[in-house]
């Protein structure tokens, strides 16, 4: 049984969710979204097929989304998806990945929210750590029951609450799309430009010209540039001033970089 998962993921709780069910599932191959799209990797042939997402404003990200509308799937393959998330059950993340999937004649079998910390600095401070640990823990007993779902080839369909709202908030944030990224700014004072925000941005939204990260009004808001940066030089508007950054504790910093062939910069990496 040939699996192939396709993640995304900024501080990677999504990675953490598609390696677990790598482990757990004889055959997985993951595949990064945003190396997809840079590679045109866009065709699927697999007995199941994957989706670990985090939810974004109750709802798909944006990449993701145009992921799904672009990927061609062969077959009828057993498809899954998860979203990670800090609150479940909120929003339409599985509606819309159904809307997408059914103009390809396909359908969504499966569909779990998985809780584990939220990574939205400019709402609220993550979360402390014995409710980081406590969280894991559930999301790994919830995982391995996920695994033996996907095995079995289960049907499973999940609570979609205040889906109106949620759509109209969500399709709000996507008109601001080109907007979003006015908020960044780089403290010059503590940057050493290491370049990693540059080299985290899923969408090439970022370059450093003279060192200190400028964005290029392609963001999608997945904030691996605000918590990769080692020295926390960079902050959404005033909120996330002070506000402890977030990275799943079996993800390393390296594993969230879009692969690049030269200027490894993996030995200046925070461990
Ligand atoms: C722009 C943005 C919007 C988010 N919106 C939600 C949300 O509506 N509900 C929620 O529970 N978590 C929300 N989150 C938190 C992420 O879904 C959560 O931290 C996710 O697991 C991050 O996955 P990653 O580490 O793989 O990027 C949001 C995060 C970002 C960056
Ligand atoms: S600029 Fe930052 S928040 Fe925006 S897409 Fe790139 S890494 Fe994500
Ligand atoms: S990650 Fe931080 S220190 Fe490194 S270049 Fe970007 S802003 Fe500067």
């Amino acid at each position: 049984m040939k699996t192939i998962i396709y993640y995304l993921s900024a501080t990677g709780n999504s990675l953490y969710v598609a390696r677990f069910l790598q482990a757990a599932l004889q055959d997985a191959e993951l595949r990064s979204v945003p190396e997809a799209l840079v590679e045109g990797c866009l065709d699927v042939k697999a007995d199941v097929v994957g989706f670990v997402f985090p939810l974004h404003y109750m709802g798909l990200p944006l990449q993701a989304e145009a992921f799904l509308a672009r990927l061609s799937v062969t077959g009828s393959p057993y498809i899954f998806a998860i979203a990670t998330c800090g609150v479940p059950y909120f929003g339409t993340f599985f509606e819309d990945v159904e809307k997408i999937l059914s103009r390809k004649d396909l359908r969504l079998d499966a569909a779990w929210y998985l809780r584990l910390v939220s990574n939205y600095l400019p709402l609220r401070d993550t979360a402390t750590d014995w409710r980081i640990r406590i969280r894991a823990w559930l999301a790994e007993r919830k995982l391995k029951s996920i695994a033996q779902a996907i095995k079995d080839r289960r049907l499973h369909s999940t609570w979609q609450l205040l889906q109106k709202p949620c759509r109209r908030l969500h399709q709000e944030w996507k008109e601001r799309q080109q907007r979003i990224d006015e908020n960044f700014r780089c403290d010059t004072g503590k940057c050493t430009s290491c370049g990693l925000c540059e080299r985290i941005c899923p969408t090439r939204n970022i370059l450093c010209p003279d060192g200190y990260p400028v964005w290029q009004h392609r963001c999608t808001e997945c904030l691996g540039c605000l918590h990769i940066c080692p020295v926390e030089a960079i902050d959404y508007g005033e909120k996330t001033k002070g506000r402890k950054r977030y990275r799943h504790k079996d993800v390393a910093p390296k594993d969230l970089l879009r692969h690049f062939p030269e200027s490894d910069t993996s030995e200046r990496l925070p461990s």
